[in-house]
């Protein structure tokens, strides 16, 4: 049988759950709640393929301008789905992260959000990372203030610090770089996601809005990456031309 070469991260931009609810006329907060169920289906499907590690967008930096009430349905949908996912998590060995500001988050939540991470820590399946009050610049910001501060302090010499020094200072250090990124909902834009994460990572843009993106949608996400080859700056091969695949 051929080996297959699954995607080892996929990080997804979930779009879509306020104009699924306007095409259902729904208020936005049923958008949002049909969006938490795709996400505890897509958890278990990729936790089932075998995927080791999950981002998905959750709540953006920008997120914050939205008005205080679509907030707060979203960090209650937060505090649910932890709550919620817990016994999946312990059913499948799942490892709850989270990346941002999440200092910015409601007291409650963060408490709720740090108990779960810390009960799952010692999972070794499926690595679920939770991007919460997240921006790919404030990520870099953040690091270069953490890089600055060890120059201060002397432990560091400005012409020491290269790509391997920037990328040991961000939010999740140890989790590899995506090797595919998922947005639904037609959208093609990156929208401050995992900027310095995903120089090389295979975009995959489906029309789908996300409380319709399916397990079989997942599949064939994975199926359109393990097609393509990856050549990360370097020249196609004699045997991926022939494959078509200049
Ligand atoms: C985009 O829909 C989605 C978000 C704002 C974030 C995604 C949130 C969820 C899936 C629910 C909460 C998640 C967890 C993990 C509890 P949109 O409102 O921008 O859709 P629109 O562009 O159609 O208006």
């Amino acid at each position: 049988m051929e080996q297959r070469k699954l995607p080892k991260h996929i990080a997804i931009i979930m779009d879509g759950n306020g104009r699924w609810a306007t095409l259902q006329g729904l208020p936005r907060v049923l958008g949002h709640r049909a969006g938490v169920e795709t996400v505890r289906r897509i958890v278990e499907a990729s936790s089932e393929i075998g995927i080791r590690a999950l981002t998905l967008y959750a709540f953006s930096s920008e997120n914050w301008d939205r008005p205080s009430n679509e907030i707060g349905d979203l960090m209650h949908l937060l505090d649910e789905f932890i709550e919620l996912e817990l016994p999946t998590m312990r059913k499948n060995s799942i490892r709850l992260r989270a990346i941002g500001r999440l200092h910015l988050l409601p007291e409650t939540t963060l408490v709720r959000l740090q108990r779960a991470i810390q009960e799952t820590a010692q999972h070794d399946g499926l690595t679920l990372t939770l991007a919460l009050s997240y921006g790919g610049r404030q990520e870099i910001v953040d690091a270069c203030r953490r890089v600055a501060a060890e120059v201060k302090a002397g432990a560091v010499e400005p012409q020491q610090i290269d790509e391997s020094t920037l990328a040991a200072h961000l939010y999740a250090p140890d989790l590899p770089d995506p090797d595919l990124l998922i947005r639904t909902s037609g959208e093609q834009r990156i929208s401050n996601f995992l900027l310095w994460q995903i120089s090389y990572t295979e975009l995959y843009l489906t029309q789908k809005l996300w409380p319709d993106f399916s397990k079989q949608d997942l599949l064939d996400a994975v199926e359109e990456y393990e097609r393509r080859e990856r050549r990360f700056g370097r020249r196609a091969t004699a045997e991926s031309l022939a494959n078509g695949n200049g």
